[in-house]
C-alpha cells in the first residue's frame, strides 16, 4: 500500500505525551474537533531517552480510534529493529533518531549511519509503506546529515528541548536552526518538511513559523488546557496558519 502523504500546509500537531492517558479516545476526539489534521506520538524506551512512554499496542488503538495521520517519534535506542511493529499497529510517518544508527552523529553521518538509513529507507518504501523522518538533539547539527541524504526524507524534525519530557521551555537558540534547514531543503528543491518538537506554545509558535517550520508540535501547549479548541485556535493564530473553513 502506498504512504499516505504529510497534510499539507503549516500545521499545529498535538503531541499526546501530554494527553490524560486513561482518556485517549476523549482525548483525540478533542484535537480532532478541533481541527487537527496530525497527531504527534512520542515513543521512549527509558535506554535513548530516561523516560518510557508506550509501545506498538496503543499505536495500534490510537490508529483504531482516528483517522488522523500518525506522526510517530521514536525515541528508542534501536530504531530499525521496531520500525516493522509500529508501522503495523498503523503508524504513517516514523521519524528516527540520527543519534540512535550507530558510528557517533555530532560530526555527521559515519558509514555505519548511513548504512542503517539506507534499510531504514527501503523497508518504510518497499515493505512497510510507511514516511520517514530523521530527528535531530539539540547537540546535532542537522546540516551534514541533511546533506546527504535530505533527498530521501520525508520529514527533519529538530528538536527545540531535549527529548525525553514535555512541558520544557524552548530553546530560542536554536531558531537559526530550523531557518538553515529550511534553506537548505528549499535550495534543493526537496520535498522534505521541516517539525519543530519542545516548547512550542503561543509565545514561540510565530517565531518557529517564520524560521521555515511546516509542522508544530505542541504538548502542553495544547493538552494542559481546559479548550482545546482554543489551545488550537491561539497556536494557529500566532503561527500565521490561515483560518479553515469549519474550524
Ligand atoms: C519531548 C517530545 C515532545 C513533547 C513536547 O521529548 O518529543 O513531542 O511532547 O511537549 P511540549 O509541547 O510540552 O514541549
Ligand atoms: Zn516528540
Amino acid at each position: 500500500m502506498p504512504a499516505r502523504g504529510i497534510p499539507t500546509g503549516t500545521q499545529i500537531v498535538p503531541s499526546l505525551l501530554a494527553a490524560d492517558f486513561v482518556r485517549l479516545g476523549r482525548e483525540i476526539r478533542a484535537v480532532e474537533d478541533a481541527g487537527a489534521e496530525i497527531l504527534h506520538l512520542d515513543v521512549m524506551d527509558g535506554h535513548f531517552v530516561p523516560n518510557i512512554t508506550f509501545g506498538p499496542p496503543l499505536v495500534r488503538s490510537v490508529r483504531g480510534a482516528t483517522r488522523l495521520f500518525l506522526d510517530t517519534h521514536l525515541m528508542i535506542r534501536d530504531p530499525l529493529a521496531l520500525m516493522e511493529p509500529f508501522a503495523r499497529a498503523g503508524a504513517d510517518l516514523l521519524t528516527l533518531h540520527v543519534e540512535a544508527l550507530g558510528g557517533g552523529a555530532a560530526s555527521g553521518p559515519s558509514a555505519e549511519g548511513l548504512e542503517v538509513f539506507r534499510r531504514a529507507r527501503e523497508l518504510a518504501s518497499d515493505e512497510l509503506g510507511c514516511l520517514l523522518g530523521l530527528s535531530f538533539r539539540p547537540v546535532t547539527d542537522p546540516l551534514p546529515w541533511l546533506r546527504e541524504l535530505g533527498a530521501s526524507c520525508d520529514l527533519a524534525l529538530i528538536m527545540t528541548v531535549e527529548p525525553g519530557f514535555g512541558g520544557q521551555a524552548f530553546r530560542a537558540e536554536l531558531l537559526p536552526r530550523i531557518a538553515e534547514v529550511r534553506r537548505l531543503i528549499d535550495e534543493r528543491g526537496w520535498t522534505c518538511r521541516v517539525e519543530v518538537d519542545g516548547g512550542v506554545n503561543a509565545d514561540t509558535a510565530g517565531s518557529c513559523a517564520r524560521a521555515g517550520a511546516d509542522l508544530l508540535v505542541a504538548g502542553t501547549a495544547v493538552f494542559d488546557r481546559p479548550d482545546r479548541t482554543a489551545a488550537m485556535r491561539e497556536l494557529e493564530t500566532a503561527a500565521g496558519v490561515a483560518p479553515r473553513p469549519g474550524r
